[in-house]
Parts: C-alpha cells; sequence; structure tokens
C-alpha cells in the first residue's frame, strides 16, 4: 500500500522527534531544504509540517493539489490563508496547551528584565565601550520598578492570558483584564491605569496595531509594555517614539512588526528588552508542540478526529 506524503517545510531536529511515533512507517517523510523545494514538493504531499514563518498562502495552496492537512508547529495561525483551507477541504492542525507555561513564564522574564533595567546593567558587565563599565557601587545606578501591588492589564483572557495571570499574582501584581466584549470606552479607562500591559490575543485583521498611538498615550508614566504575541499587535513606530519620549518606562519585546527584523531605532533604546521570539523556547513546550503537531497530521491522514484540529468556526 502507498503510504501517505508527509512534507517538512523544514527539517526537524533529532532532539525534539517523537521517535515513539514510529512515523517513518506510517508516512513516506519528505524534507524541504527551502522555498522553492518547498513549492515543488507540495503538488505530492498529502500532509505539509510547517513554523509559523512559513506562508501557507494562495499561491503555495494552489499547487498542493493533494493536500489534505497542514500542521503548523505554533499555536498562531495567522501565517495560514484559513479561507483557501476551507474552499480546498485542507483541515489545519495547531499546537496549543504546550507551550502555555512556556510563554507566560517568557512574559514574566520580559516584565522583571523590563522593571528591573536588566539588560542595562547586563551591558555593564560586559562593555563594548569602556566608557559605559561597571566601575563601583551607585546609590542612583540603574533604579527600575518594583512591582508588588502594581495594575496590570492583560489582553486576552485565553490559556496563555491566563497563566501569565497566575504568574502576575504571584509577584504581588492586581490584574485586570480587557476582553473583546469591552466597549472602546472601557478599554480606555483600564489603559489609564495599566502600569503594566501586557498582550496576549492572536492576530487578525481585526487585531493588527490594535496598540496604536492613541492607546499607547492614555498608558501611565510608569507603564511597561510587554508583547509575547504578535509583532504586527502594536504600531511599532508608535512604540518606539513613546520609549524614546519617554511618555512610558519601558517595553519588553519577544516578536516585532517585520520579524526578524528589527528597526535600529528600537535596538538604540535602553529601555526595552529585546528577544528573539523565544516564548516557547523550551525543551519541554517544543518536544511537544513537534509531537502535537505531528500527532495532528497523522491523525487526519489515517481518517482520525485530532483533539488539537482547528475550527474555522468564527475565524473566518
Ligand atoms: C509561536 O509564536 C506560536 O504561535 O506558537
Amino acid at each position: 500500500m502507498k503510504l501517505p506524503v508527509l512534507l517538512l517545510a523544514h527539517s526537524i531536529p533529532q532532539s525534539l522527534w517523537p521517535s515513539d511515533l514510529r512515523i517513518e512507517k506510517k508516512v513516506a517523510l519528505r524534507v524541504a531544504r527551502n522555498r522553492a523545494e518547498l513549492r515543488a514538493l507540495i503538488s505530492d504531499a498529502d500532509g505539509l509540517i510547517t513554523l509559523f514563518k512559513d506562508p501557507v498562502d494562495a499561491k503555495l495552496l494552489a499547487r498542493a493539489k493533494r493536500l489534505r492537512v497542514v500542521a503548523n508547529i505554533a499555536v498562531g495561525i495567522d501565517n495560514i490563508d484559513l479561507k483557501t483551507c476551507q474552499k480546498q477541504g485542507v483541515r489545519v492542525i495547531n499546537t496549543p496547551d504546550v507551550l502555555t507555561r512556556a510563554t507566560a513564564e517568557l512574559t514574566l522574564a520580559l516584565l522583571l528584565a523590563a522593571a528591573r533595567r536588566v539588560p542595562e546593567g547586563e551591558s555593564l558587565t560586559r562593555p563594548l565601550n569602556r566608557n559605559r563599565r561597571f566601575k563601583g557601587w551607585e546609590l542612583d545606578m540603574l533604579l527600575g520598578l518594583e512591582l508588588k501591588g502594581r495594575h496590570a492589564v492583560l489582553v486576552g483572557k485565553g490559556r496563555i492570558g491566563k497563566e501569565t495571570a497566575k504568574l502576575f499574582n504571584g509577584i504581588g501584581l492586581h490584574v485586570s483584564w480587557v476582553t473583546r466584549r469591552d466597549s472602546q470606552t472601557m478599554i480606555e479607562s483600564k489603559l489609564r491605569k495599566a502600569q503594566v500591559l501586557s498582550l496576549h490575543f492572536p492576530l487578525n485583521a481585526d487585531t493588527k496595531h490594535w496598540l496604536n498611538a492613541r492607546r499607547l498615550s492614555l498608558l501611565p508614566r510608569d507603564a511597561i509594555v510587554l508583547n509575547t504575541t504578535r509583532g504586527p499587535v502594536i504600531d511599532e513606530r508608535a512604540l518606539i517614539r513613546a520609549l524614546h519620549r519617554r511618555h512610558i518606562f519601558a517595553a519588553g519585546l519577544d516578536v516585532y512588526e517585520h520579524e526578524p527584523r528589527i528597526p535600529a531605532a528600537l535596538r538604540k533604546l535602553p529601555n526595552v528588552v529585546l528577544l528573539p521570539h523565544l516564548g516557547s523556547a523550551t525543551w519541554e513546550a517544543r518536544r511537544g508542540m513537534v509531537r502535537l503537531a505531528l500527532q495532528g497530521a497523522l491523525g487526519i491522514l489515517s481518517g482520525k478526529q485530532p483533539p488539537n484540529e482547528v475550527n474555522f468556526f468564527g475565524l473566518l
């Protein structure tokens, strides 16, 4: 019997590969080494495994005559053209839950680093410039903000938002929420009190530039903005202006509007912590994500209903 073809848009490191699933016995694996190979190999593929940086757009899907499933090794699916998938009967898998804790922990790491100016301090201990090195303890060196008792507003009450709230409560922050049901007036009154503002909702046409210049201008001067979801949910230029003019205290960013490009104006600012999209980068989360994506794809290819199939209802 001919095995279904499962195409990997990237090779998956052995250290993350779930060998107990015996995948090689269930599908014929192909690996694309680049986008051109992906475009060539997709025409024979029954299943496709992608990363969130791979656009699965109408152009690629037009070549995918046999494709039954796209499994994204990510919880976010903004790289996938869901409308075209639905039209072509291609089902979509993502990897929720397994990365929730890792992403919440990284949000907390960004918050602590931004509040206590960790990157600025660290750079004094390994100076690129001899004049900017640690010359001894000073009473007013790199003073930051104590977080206990401050007011945090979390936007998006999904799995990652709720887990982040637990961690924030644990260090004594008072947490409140902005949800989809809030009116514009309610959102604005919450933003005026947000000493910590942390974003936890997916990117789509409605959420692009959710945090714009107007909303940034409402934040208190001691506000810290955190983004571990997708870069385009913030108007990055407006954020750079707010940080540069010290309208807010700091930001902690794991994602960027035009990732992986990080504007020089952002890199030059001292009051921002910048990470290279590490939200789910723990061994536990990444192993779980690879396993879930492969299990989901295998499930669909063998006629089963995986629990992590994306329900298009309400997304289109
Ligand atoms: C990573 O950013 C993800 O969506 O899982």
